[in-house]
């Protein structure tokens, strides 16, 4: 009874007719990157793949370049693994992470958490105090030390502590304002396109298969009327 459903959120995505909208999906990869990337990995997204978000060739080769967990490359002569500079075709390094809780690679949550993209938004700005009557109902369930409370969480207590704290944090590039509410849709965008960047070519198909067969329909149930015409 605490545990809440996620909210909706409006996304471009959303629905049949659903797209991305690359302005956003470009202020959630800088979301992912100022914030999430600190603690979670995106293993099965390469640097190239953003070029969908409308990032030129050479953007996106300084992009990589400049991403501050360097790629490994094993060398099979001296048998070390060295660092070097990623470049577009590596995918994102994975990340290390010195604290408690293990962080789930993020690439595919959207698609592993029911209602994916709204609840990576709601769990963003769903963290408050543990309701009272939590407290009162079950005594013994005082938040742990090192957890937090979010009641889009499906244990309650998550190891996650807060990301997205203040408005502002993130300084988006193309002007928009920056708040909370903002970043954590912006980055549920971002990680709907990471698990599915395919999903206008899908939207399109279907649309384009079920013209095809509403085609069919008219032209069968033509075909129908002319073959019966003459007999009452
Ligand atoms: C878990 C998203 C930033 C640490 C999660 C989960 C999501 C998520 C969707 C999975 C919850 C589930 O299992 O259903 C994000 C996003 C971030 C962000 C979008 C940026 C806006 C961070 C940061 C840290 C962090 C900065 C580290 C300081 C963790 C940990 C867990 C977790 C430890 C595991 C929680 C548990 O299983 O109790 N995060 N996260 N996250 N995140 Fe984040």
């Amino acid at each position: 009874e605490f545990h809440l459903h996620p909210k909706e959120v409006e996304l471009a995505s959303n629905g049949f007719f659903g797209t991305y909208d690359q302005r956003q999906l470009q202020r959630g990869l800088q979301v992912y990157k100022e914030v999430c990337s600190n603690c979670h990995s995106l293993k099965h997204v390469a640097f190239r793949d953003l070029t969908q978000l409308g990032y030129s060739a050479a953007q996106l080769k300084k992009f990589a370049a400049d991403w501050s967990v360097k790629a490994k490359q094993f060398d099979p002569k001296s048998g070390d693994t060295t660092e070097r500079p990623n470049t577009p075709s590596d995918y994102f390094p994975t990340v290390y992470y010195p604290g408690t809780g293990n962080p789930p690679d993020l690439s595919l949550i959207t698609k592993a958490r029911h209602e994916g993209p709204a609840y990576v938004y709601s769990l963003l700005t769903g963290y408050r105090d543990q309701p009272a009557a939590l407290l009162k109902k079950f005594p013994d369930a005082k938040v742990p030390d090192g957890l937090y409370y979010n009641p889009y969480f499906a244990n309650l207590n998550i190891a996650m502590p807060p990301p997205l704290t203040q408005d502002g944090q993130v300084t988006y590039l193309d002007g928009t304002k920056s708040t909370v509410q903002q970043n954590a849709k912006d980055v549920a965008a971002f990680l709907t396109w990471a698990a599915e960047p395919n999903l206008p070519t899908r939207h399109a198909y279907g649309l384009a298969v079920l013209g095809f067969l509403l085609f069919f329909c008219i032209l069968a149930y033509g075909a129908y009327q002319n073959i019966w015409r003459d007999i009452k």
